[in-house]
């Protein structure tokens, strides 16, 4: 599985870029029918889902019920826009605890998928309990960096002791991945997928950037 994070690039959130970076990871996926997730700005589900099958992740939601609280994020906003999940606990976007289990049952209330972002093993045992669908560990030194953080020693090591915890979430890894090698040795390692944000939308060649990578899970 491959998950990109659209994050607040402006290659993404100018002009109708975040649409034609869909409709790209779109054509990948239907030539090599790895799984896509995109995780979007709020703002951009709506029109990304008039053009783009795949499911869309909204990057950040707030643990309120719709009503009184202008300028938050709700669910229920999210799903009528088109997302089928949120991620959550981003480590550009921390939120705690207790936010994280409130954002997870709102989620569950409104048939959401969840993805929330670790960084360490430990961190991902307790969140593990809360019953998420996803679980990403990230490197929070290499995000947005050239080297992955499975080409890391301290990053590799992270990884395998996260994986060795067989959660009952698919366990993702990311920040660095750029290449069709990142994916074999992640996989290698255990991981279900990756989660990725640089590599992809600020690629050259977007489309020959993710059809490296989705050969890797071949
Ligand atoms: O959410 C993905 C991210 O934090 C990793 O970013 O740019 O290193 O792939 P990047």
């Amino acid at each position: 599985m491959i998950v990109l994070n659209f994050k607040t690039y402006p290659e993404v959130t100018l002009g109708n870029n975040a649409v034609k970076l869909a409709q790209i990871a779109q054509e990948v996926f239907e030539q090599y029918q790895v799984p896509i997730i995109l995780c979007l700005q709020a703002t951009d589900i709506y029109k990304v889902k008039q053009h783009c099958h795949l499911p869309l992740f909204a990057q950040h939601i707030d643990p309120i019920n719709p009503g009184q609280n202008t300028g938050f994020i709700s669910a229920l906003s999210v799903k009528e826009n088109g997302a089928s999940g949120v991620m959550i606990n981003h480590s550009e976007h921390r939120i705690g605890d207790e936010n994280i289990q409130k954002t997870l049952a709102i989620c569950k209330q409104n048939q959401l998928q969840t993805l929330v972002c670790v960084e360490n093993a430990e961190e991902a045992v307790k969140i593990n309990e809360w019953q998420p669908d996803m679980i990403a560990l990230e490197d929070p030194v290499l995000i947005g960096g050239e080297v992955s953080i499975v080409k890391n020693e301290a990053g590799k090591q992270k990884v395998e002791e996260f994986v060795a915890k067989n959660l009952s979430a698919k366990t993702l890894v990311g920040a660095g991945v750029k290449s069709k090698d990142d994916i074999i040795v992640s996989l290698k390692i255990g991981a279900a997928g990756v989660l990725l944000a640089s590599g992809f939308t600020k690629a050259a060649d977007p489309k020959a950037f993710l059809e490296d990578l989705s050969q890797g899970f071949k």
